[in-house]
């Protein structure tokens, strides 16, 4: 960390001693006050509840600028990645720093796609679920219990461990979301091709048969892998902190990452993208475009609980950028599947249009973001609803996983313990039963 000549002085209205604390500046983005040692100085703790200031750890693997709009994964604009490189090569740039080399982007794909089946002994495990399981119900499941079943990468402290936990999970993933699909639908499973690319091979696992082949077409698997590249990390967010919190007690990499995927199962995080569509679906059941004024009135109704899903974010204060490669993308593969006229997708850029003038949206810079057209994408694709989330979970999981990696390799991390403001009853007696 680098320290700024200039310090913070922290003074009390009471005429308690100041105290000194230093500043650190980033590469980017705004500096951090340093507070570690401020209880060993004042008996006292910040107060800071769901993070709206505090920076919880140091990291160098992606940034965000939410004024300006602008995701860079590793120094790189979100915009170039999704344009020039695969999902893959972004992998590699997430988890070692670098974009590959031809060499090394042919060794690392065959790395991962040496390990993309499962253990055969999974599919048993997923026959307790019932059928009608939600997909991320499963997934929860299967992530966790990866780590009954590779034993040979469960101690998060050897950086071996780490790296075979890091391959598998990425290569696996696809298999068990396709696995989780065909279970609810009461199709075989099938097995991995690994000739295929990676989006390519989930496409096939997820749509062929053993009685039909499936042609991928490479317009949806270059969408999918769009899909994949646009959420593979975004910092420090609700579930990546979740893997950050939960590794940093020592468990094991499959298990920090089962934590990250139940927590991004929440429709104010990756469960948007299924809200955001189911929000679609019911304004076009209730009358489609005629209906938006109404919705848009509930929505700004603060006793109505009603939110524009895909709208918003902690960060972006702009045009989320994902969202514009997003919508680019689904114009392309609804002029591929020929549903240029799709009324859902009228119906979002429609709602959009109206959300971008009013007043309510404006003041509050509230924009587009990911989820928004996300949803459309995967539903023209022919992804059911319910999946969108186990998809996002597939994405996340580098970034879940280089971002476990970066803390751990981190000589001085620790355990990561909140502290709080107690306001329960101060200390009492236990009074026998009969006098309470
Ligand atoms: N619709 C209507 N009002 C909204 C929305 C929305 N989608 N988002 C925020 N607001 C209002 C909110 O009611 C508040 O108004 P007021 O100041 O009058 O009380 C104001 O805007 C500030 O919102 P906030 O809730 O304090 O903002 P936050 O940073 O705590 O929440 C959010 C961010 C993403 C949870 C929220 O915008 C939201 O719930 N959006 C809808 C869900 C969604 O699309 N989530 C996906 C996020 S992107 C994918 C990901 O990274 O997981």
């Amino acid at each position: 960390m680098k320290a700024s000549e200039t310090k913070a002085t922290l003074s009390f209205s009471n005429g308690g001693q100041n105290v000194e604390l230093p500043i650190y500046k980033g590469t980017m983005g705004p500096d951090v006050i340093d507070i570690r040692k401020l209880y060993a100085q004042t008996g006292m703790f910040t107060y800071d509840p769901g993070f709206m200031s505090t920076a919880s750890c140091e990291s160098a693997i992606t940034y965000i600028d939410g004024d300006k709009g602008e995701l860079l994964y590793r120094g790189y604009p979100i915009e170039q990645l999704a344009t020039n490189c695969d999902f893959l090569e972004t992998c590699h740039l997430l988890l070692y720093g670098e974009l590959p080399n031809g060499d090394q982007k042919k060794n690392f794909t065959k790395l991962v796609t040496n390990h993309t089946m499962v253990n055969e002994q999974m599919q048993f495990f997923l026959r307790g679920f019932r059928r009608d399981a939600h997909p991320m119900a499963i997934m929860t499941g299967l992530v966790g219990a990866m780590s009954a079943f590779y034993h040979d990468s469960t101690d998060i402290n050897n950086p071996k461990h780490r790296e075979i936990a890091a391959i598998r999970l990425i290569a696996k993933m696809p298999t068990l979301v396709a696995m989780a699909y065909k279970y609810t639908v009461g199709q075989p499973y099938m097995y991995p091709k690994n000739e295929l690319s990676y989006a390519g091979n989930f496409l096939h696992m997820m749509f062929a048969t053993p009685c039909e082949e499936y042609k991928v077409s490479p317009v949806l698997e270059r969408a999918l892998d769009r899909i994949f590249i646009l959420h593979a990390d975004h910092e420090q967010n609700a579930s990546t902190s979740t893997v950050r919190l939960c590794g940093s007690s020592g468990t094991n990499p499959f298990a920090a990452i089962a934590a990250g995927v139940a927590c991004l199962w929440g429709p104010a995080h990756g469960g948007a993208n299924e809200a955001a569509l189911n929000m679609l679906y019911d304004i076009q059941k209730a009358g489609g475009v005629e209906k938006i004024g109404e919705f848009i009135k509930q929505v700004k109704d603060k006793n109505s609980n009603v939110k524009l899903m895909g709208f918003g974010h902690r960060v972006y204060k702009n045009y989320d950028p994902r969202a514009k490669l997003m919508q680019e993308t689904c114009r392309e593969v609804l002029g591929e599947l020929g549903l240029e006229n799709d009324p859902l997708f009228k119906l979002a850029m429609a709602l959009e249009k109206i959300a971008l003038e009013d007043e309510y949206f404006v003041s509050r810079k509230l924009y587009p973001n990911v989820d928004f057209y996300s949803g459309i994408v995967q539903r023209a694709i022919g992804i059911p609803v319910p999946l969108f989330t186990a998809i996002f979970a597939l994405a996340r999981t580098v970034g879940w996983i280089a971002q476990l990696n970066e803390m751990i390799g981190d000589p001085d991390y620790k355990i990561g313990r909140p502290r709080q403001l107690f306001e329960g009853s101060a200390k009492r007696d236990v009074k026998p039963i009969s006098q309470r």
